[in-house]
């Protein structure tokens, strides 16, 4: 098929596109972290796993409230993922394959190697990297009508940096952490539709997530929109506060695709004092 693109990466990027998705920020500020190099690396909200497939750490652990992407990381961990043969890029098989998932997940049956290909193919052929489900948990991201798409062929690489980072599905609330843990927390941002899952990520489970980082002596990333609130909120419980600009694709103003300011903060290391040095 020419409409199907192999890619051959050096690099490897991450493995879906993502809305909200941190690659722009890794091409940029990578090197940054190599002084927490021997920490485990811990993501609570994985997404497409930009930071970690950017860096490749020995130790990560990823987490995210969504099944299907874990499920799916677990899949190629497992070296059981496999693209499926009739993958086309048409409307006609991408509505066919969202309604074999859609009742997948109305059975239950969302564990697995084709629930893992399903969503994956759904994420390749959906809208602008939009995980999108309705209210009663059914994926309703509308197709993507790309020309081309891109398909990660090397998974071989994935499967051998996979082998020893764990991959879990909780709420952030739930996660373990050790001593030795670096956290890269990049939540949905204030203020945007609540893409990723029907659970709403709103302004308490912001502050939920301040509280739940302070109570950890860790060394915490965090990214995140400059609404006023979340400004004040940063600001009031000592977090240090600096700015960005970032390529925003999928943005809270669905009209506005241009760049947009980011915020990004950190506590108990400061991000200003670590990028002085690269
Ligand atoms: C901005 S995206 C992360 C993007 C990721 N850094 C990347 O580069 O692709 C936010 C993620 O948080 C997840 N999420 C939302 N609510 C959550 C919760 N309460 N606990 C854990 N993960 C959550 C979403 O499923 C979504 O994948």
């Amino acid at each position: 098929m020419n409409d199907l693109v192999v890619k051959k990466d050096k690099n490897l990027s991450p493995l879906f596109k993502w809305a909200g998705g941190k690659r722009w920020f890794m091409q940029r500020y990578s090197t940054a972290f190599n002084p927490f190099a021997n920490l485990r690396m811990v993501e609570p909200f994985a997404g497409g796993l930009a930071f970690s497939v950017t860096l490749q750490p020995k130790h990560v652990l990823a987490n995210d409230i969504n099944p299907h992407l874990i499920n799916f990381y677990n899949q190629v961990k497992e070296k059981k993922f496999f693209l499926p043969t009739d993958l086309i890029l048409s409307k006609k098989y991408y509505y066919a394959i969202r309604a074999e998932f859609n009742d997948l997940i109305t059975l239950n049956q969302i564990q697995g190697l084709r629930p893992a290909q399903l969503f994956w193919m759904l994420n390749r052929l959906g809208f602008n990297g939009l995980c999108r489900f309705n209210r009663d948990g059914l994926y309703n991201t509308p197709f993507g009508y790309y020309k081309k798409i891109f398909l990660q062929f090397e998974w071989s690489k994935y499967e051998e940096i996979f082998q020893s980072w764990t991959f879990t599905h909780n709420h952030f609330e739930e996660i373990k952490l050790t001593n030795n843990d670096f956290l890269f927390c990049d939540p949905p941002y204030d203020g945007a539709f609540p893409f990723y899952s029907k659970e709403l990520f709103d302004f308490t489970q912001h502050q939920k997530l301040v509280s739940w980082i302070k109570k950890q002596g860790n060394p915490v990333l965090i990214m995140n929109h400059p609404t006023p609130r979340i400004l004040e909120l940063y600001a009031d419980e000592g977090l240090e506060i600096s700015f960005l600009m970032a390529p925003r694709t999928l943005s809270a103003n669905m009209g506005s695709r241009g760049p947009t300011q980011e915020l990004i903060a950190s506590y108990n290391f400061s991000w200003k004092d670590l990028i002085k040095r690269i």
